[in-house]
């Protein structure tokens, strides 16, 4: 979704706004444009498609500091991806950038057009520049001109304005979508959606609250209705690039082991789990559980709705969070209302959120991202840890929310006495292994790399498993289609008769989940039900498998969980090498984007 940066000093402006935006190409895009402000002119520069059109287009344009520039890169919404409709938008001395999406526009444009403002692009944002300098002409403060245009404006946004009337100045505000201002002892300001074009750059950050209005120039930093609150920001530039792998998908998959111990650290314990996130009457009055969430962390909802009612006895509901929001759902008190979110920034997420805050039900938000919207507007908040993930098929976040799951149904059930001592021991034996299990699960990652060459083509793929395997399938299939452009679709394996295997036939690829811990003669027998058919069976499983055209063997575990991180990993691997081979962009695939900050 839109990326955006600022910056105020004395360094080559277009440099490190492109650099920034570089930072932000994981959450998806498909134009770009900078503005740069120096010396009382400003120059803009926009190109469609990726940011080496943008450097193509400003060769020669190097504008040492000091001064002052914002940067965007744009996913479309209003208005096709074309320059005209990229950002920065101009009026006569003005320029903005903003992030999300102003409801109001039409009306606004329609006073501004009777006016004789006259429109280049079909965006909604254009509004804002012109509303602006409207302003300009009732307000002599070019500060008190952006405040009355910020205030008329309903919808979300993150917005930087940059205009002629106030050198070396840029002003922001914030609603609904996210924005973080950093500086650091040289006296540069930066601004980012995000954290990661601040690492190494800004050291201190704040991050922008709710109505946020305020602007910044080399000699104050003025924030209200709050004044803004700093924190240090740890990291470096290394931890945020791909580190010889080949695309950051490859690098976040590697890095799962790893990332996977962080989430388990002080929460399991060698008798269970412990959250100090949640207080010790964190469930006091809950007996059910309802999750909304939406991609990737809808599957993590799913897989925790099977471990949630099995462990801990509660009844879940999963529900996509665009659906919910506008389903008039019923909502009972004894409801412990769960988000999950990657991000923390997607919208439906959030407005879901929002409605069963505004309903009274306690909310709990599943996240990886700290201070995200998501985090902020929940009621507690458990923090996945997976770092930064820049590849838009999720992998490590899909891992990292699945283990909170995993550990928080276990800590529920201990909560309300539905497991014994040595069954809690049982389970936080086998957490312990994840991180082992999932480095050995790479071991395959040659072999997919071979059986990758097989999937190519053909008109489709099933994923299909049973129990949590299911959402591992419904997983399994997104990764594919995601970054292979392959129509995949994940089934549950008893469902298969029930419709779906008209479609098999030699070139219908089936991808069979068969673990040997869960349900195995079962799934056995739905696979032999598609091999009959004459699918092309791929399966993934620890128990040789005679009718299977090709076979990943997985090691032996005595844990259905343990068997599910492994396929993940096996999923993951496939969907990336077949990827590969058809030549597509990895970690930028067409049409999406990472953070989904609209409807
Ligand atoms: C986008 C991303 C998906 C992600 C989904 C939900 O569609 O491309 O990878 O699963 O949003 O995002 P969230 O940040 O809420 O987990």
């Amino acid at each position: 979704m839109c990326g955006i940066v600022g910056y105020i000093g004395k360094r080559n402006i277009k440099r490190w706004l492109i650099d920034g935006l570089r930072e932000l190409e994981y959450r998806g895009y498909d134009s770009a444009g900078i503005a740069v402000m120096k010396e009382g002119e400003i120059h803009a520069y926009k190109a469609v498609g990726k940011l080496v059109n943008l450097e193509e287009k400003t060769k020669g344009f190097e504008p040492e500091g000091p001064g002052a520039g914002i940067g965007h890169t744009r996913w479309a919404t209003h208005g096709k991806p074309t320059e005209l409709n990229a950002h920065p938008h101009m009026g006569e001395y003005s320029y903005v950038v903003h992030n999300g999406i102003i409801e109001n526009y039409r009306q606004i444009k329609e006073e501004l057009e009777a006016e004789g403002v006259a429109f280049l692009s079909q965006t909604d944002t254009e509004v804002i520049v012109h509303l602006f300098e409207k302003m300009t002409k009732t307000h002599e403060e070019p500060y008190a001109a952006f405040k009355a245009t910020i205030a008329r404006l309903e919808g979300a946004y993150a917005v930087l304005l940059m205009s002629k009337k106030a050198p070396q100045t840029i002003f922001f505000a914030r609603k609904g979508s996210p924005m973080i201002i950093g500086k650091n002892a040289g006296g540069e300001i930066f601004f980012a959606s995000s954290d990661a074009p601040l690492i190494g750059e800004a050291t201190e950050v704040a991050y922008m609250e709710e109505g946020t209005v305020g602007y910044a120039s080399p000699e104050k930093i003025y924030a209200e209705p709050d004044a803004l609150q700093f924190v240090p920001l740890a990291g470096d530039k290394l931890t945020a690039q791909k580190g010889g792998y080949r695309f950051f998908m490859e690098k976040e998959i590697y890095e799962q082991p790893n990332v996977i111990g962080d989430t388990m650290i002080g929460r399991v314990l060698d008798e269970g789990v412990a959250f100090e996130e949640l207080g010790g009457d964190f469930l006091e009055g809950l007996t059910r559980i309802k999750i909304c969430a939406c991609g990737t962390s809808y599957h993590a909802a799913l897989t925790g709705s099977y471990l949630f009612e099995r462990q801990a006895k509660m009844a879940v509901n999963v529900e996509i969070a665009s659906e919910f929001r506008y389903k008039e759902p019923l909502l009972t008190d004894d409801t412990l209302f769960v988000v999950i979110s990657q991000s923390g920034e997607t919208a439906d997420t959030l407005e879901a959120l929002r409605m069963a805050k505004a309903a009274g039900l306690k909310t709990l938000a599943i996240c990886n991202v700290d201070n995200s919207s998501i985090v902020r507007m929940a009621d507690a908040t458990i923090l996945t840890r997976a770092g930064i993930e820049k590849g838009v098929a999720s992998t490590k976040a899909f891992a990292t929310q699945v283990m909170v799951l995993w550990m928080l149904s276990l800590f529920f059930a201990q909560k309300r006495g539905t497991i014994n001592a040595e069954g809690a021991r049982r389970e936080v034996e086998a957490m312990d292994r994840v991180p082992t299990v999932l480095k050995e699960a790479l071991t395959v990652h040659e072999k997919c790399k071979r059986l990758s060459k097989r999937y190519l083509h053909g008109h489709g793929f099933f994923f299909i498993g049973r129990d949590i395997f299911f959402p591992l399938a419904l997983e399994g299939a997104l990764k594919l289609k995601e970054i292979s452009y392959l129509h995949a679709e994940g089934y549950p394996a008893g469902e298969m008769k029930h419709g779906p295997i008209a479609l098999a036939d030699a070139e219908l690829f089936t991808v069979a989940l068969m673990p040997q811990t869960l349900l195995y003669d079962k799934i056995k027998s739905n696979v032999e039900e598609l091999s009959a058919r004459d699918s092309t069976i791929l399966a993934i499983s620890p128990l040789p498998f005679d009718l299977a055209d090709d076979f990943v063997l997985t090691h032996a575990h005595d844990h259905p969980m343990l068997e599910f991180f492994e396929m993940m990993v096996v999923e993951q691997l496939l969907a990336m090498e077949v990827s590969i081979r058809l030549g597509n962009d990895v970690d930028m695939p067409r049409n999406l984007a990472k953070s989904v900050t609209v409807e």
